[in-house]
């Protein structure tokens, strides 16, 4: 059996040999359908249209559900509930693509504690000769002038060749007191690879070892996308066996790997002059990164393989470098707290006074620290992933097309801002947060939640559910009752972990001297429409600052900071983790924390 399946309007084909679920065929195609659900049928995102054929697939209950019949009469049927096994030709809608959302990767970096963790220094060694025989490896410690120094392997077996080639000179990188590589000659470029690696992206920055500036910077999808947009289809995935695992392992190494080469291309250099590097990610990304069980992180009381920092070799882990080379993975704090947190609070310089603040980096899950003179209590909670605009009808993520900004005048008229400026397709976390808190402000939506059916701009949907119109053109976007819902659990979700924190350390809010919001999202929202809806506590707008992707900044100060990696050792000592779930009056904050 020998069937093609074509995908437009890319023009991908792909032969099969047996039957395929339609989302494996998409992503065999190297097409990142959204999978929110990892292709359990219930998010309705993984939407395909068959071109040819049609008739064919009789819809599934599960697909009525999701479609409407007029979509379904024009061949529209979720791609995980699709099995294909004859030629047959596909249509992506766009918005059912993940890939070309735009990766948010700046940060504000500044490091000025350069002190990088390899080094190297040419040598000039005596010749080896019948009355001076001791082995190149003495003569080196000799010259060096440290006994202490020790080499790798894989560096003792160049250094000989290098030596008689090259007139008893040699370059040797070393690492504290580690030899790890040798070269003929001083390399002009010492440089390393800092990588945030987050759920829905990974951010790859390429820095100069020698004056910690950062070379190029690039953001890619996180391919693990394809295997279930929230971290916990992520783990289920993982645990369905081991090749499993692997391929969310392979997947992010080779993502890592691809974009390295290409910054790398950027500059005129090679992969090969990695240095070092730094990778940094949620504690479940840690772990797929590391190839590390992930079992135990799936299920309570979750908690994680490991918390220390390690530096495994790069080669272990697969990632193209110098030979030799090691890649720092700073602490976790648990098992919903990763190192990107960490990172996250290095970078804001949490630690370092005394005044209280409230860091926030807004995700899936959204990590949560409060700073009281020396104390640091960090939570996390499952905002969800309605911010970036799953579970919400019309919802996407940041990418042209989408609706990044909503005004709503007094008279219910709508102004829209889209990304790329071309038709609105969908709307994304900002343009949701503008559109829930300003349809409050204006009574479109009453203090429970309930959008108001007799407001301008109201209509009502096919269901008799009532639906604010964005905008009226060949696609109508449209904000409903359920997406208001999900918006209000997520910032409820979030609002609720910010008032644990401050009844644990009993601050109030006039008390709060600064908030520093972090995430993608994060960076494109506006803080008045947050405080507006009730996600953050209302503070002067001075006192708050969005600084992007700090995870990243961490990341990058650690790369070319041994000092930073202490301080980010310290820190990780200091933070208190609280658990919300057993927090006593969680539930309570929770219920008050969704309120619109
Ligand atoms: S419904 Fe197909 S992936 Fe969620």
């Amino acid at each position: 059996m020998t069937f093609t399946i074509e995908f437009q309007p890319r023009g991908l084909r792909i032969d099969c040999f047996q039957p395929i679920n339609g989302l494996d065929a998409a992503r065999q195609a190297g097409i990142n359908l959204s999978s929110v659900c990892g292709g359990e049928g219930t998010c309705g995102k993984c939407v395909i249209q068959l071109l040819t054929g049609a008739e064919n697939f009789e819809p599934s209950n599960i697909e009525k559900k999701h479609l409407s019949p007029e979509k379904l009469n024009q061949g529209y049927r979720l791609a995980c509930q699709t099995t294909l096994d004859s030629d047959v030709k596909i249509y992506i809608p766009a918005e059912s693509v993940i890939e070309d959302q735009i990766l948010q990767i700046d940060g504000k970096y500044d490091s000025n504690l350069i002190q990088p963790a390899v080094h190297q220094s040419e040598l000039e060694l005596t010749e080896a000769h019948l009355k001076d025989l001791i082995s190149d490896f003495s003569r080196i410690k000799t010259v060096m002038n440290d006994e202490g120094i020790t080499a790798e392997l894989g560096a003792l077996r160049t250094i000989p060749l290098l030596l008689r080639k090259n007139n008893w000179k040699v370059n040797l990188w070393t690492r504290g007191k580690e030899i790890f590589h040798a070269s003929p000659t001083h390399n002009a470029h010492s440089i390393g690879l800092a990588v945030d690696v987050g759920s829905t992206k990974i951010a790859c920055y390429l820095m100069d070892l020698t004056n910690g500036r950062t070379l190029t910077a690039k953001g890619t999808a996180n391919p693990q996308i394809a295997y279930g947009e929230d971290i916990m289809a992520r783990l289920g995935y993982a645990m369905q066996g081991s090749t499993q695992a692997e391929t969310l392992f392979h997947l992010t190494i080779n993502a890592i790997n691809q974009t390295a080469a290409q910054m790398c291309e950027r500059v005129n250099l090679s992969p090969d002059n990695i240095a070092d590097g730094c990778l940094v990610g949620n504690t479940a990304m840690h772990h797929f990164f590391l190839n590390l069980p992930t079992g135990s992180l799936a299920v309570s009381p979750f908690v994680p393989v490991i918390n220390d920092s390690i530096y495994p070799s790069a080669q272990e882990l697969g990632i193209t470098a110098m030979p030799g080379a090691a890649v720092y993975v700073p602490p976790i704090i648990a098992g919903f707290i990763g190192s990107d947190h960490l990172a996250f609070l290095l970078a804001t310089r949490f630690g370092e006074d005394q005044r209280v603040r409230l860091g926030i980096d807004i995700g899936t899950n959204t990590e949560i620290a409060l700073q009281v003179e020396d104390r640091i209590v960090s939570v996390s909670t499952a905002s969800g992933p309605a911010f970036e605009g799953a579970h919400i009808k019309y919802g996407m993520r940041a990418a042209p097309g989408a609706i990044e900004h909503v005004q709503i005048s007094e008279n219910g008229s709508v102004e829209i801002q889209v990304i790329g400026n071309q038709p609105p397709i969908g709307i994304c976390g900002s343009g949701i947060l503008d559109t829930v808190a300003q349809m409050r402000a204006r009574n479109i939506l009453n203090h429970r939640g309930r959008i108001n059916k007799k407001a301008p701009g109201v209509r009502l949907a096919p269901n008799g559910k009532p639906e604010f119109l964005l905008n009226a053109f060949e696609k109508p976007i449209t904000l409903s009752q359920n997406d208001v819902d999900q918006i209000l659990l997520a910032k409820g979700a979030i609002r609720a972990g910010i008032d644990v924190l401050m009844n644990h350390l009993k601050v109030d809010v006039s008390d709060i001297e600064e908030i520093v919001i972090a995430g993608a999202f994060g960076s494109y929202m506006l803080p008045e429409h947050a405080m507006g809806i009730g996600m953050l506590p209302t503070v002067p707008l001075d006192r708050v600052k969005i600084i992007g992707n700090a995870a990243g900044a961490g990341a990058r100060m650690m790369l070319v900071s041994t000092l930073s990696r202490a301080q980010a050792e310290e820190l990780a000592d200091q933070i208190e983790y609280l658990e919300l779930t057993v927090y006593p009056d969680f539930a309570m904050f929770y219920a008050q924390g969704i309120q619109a």
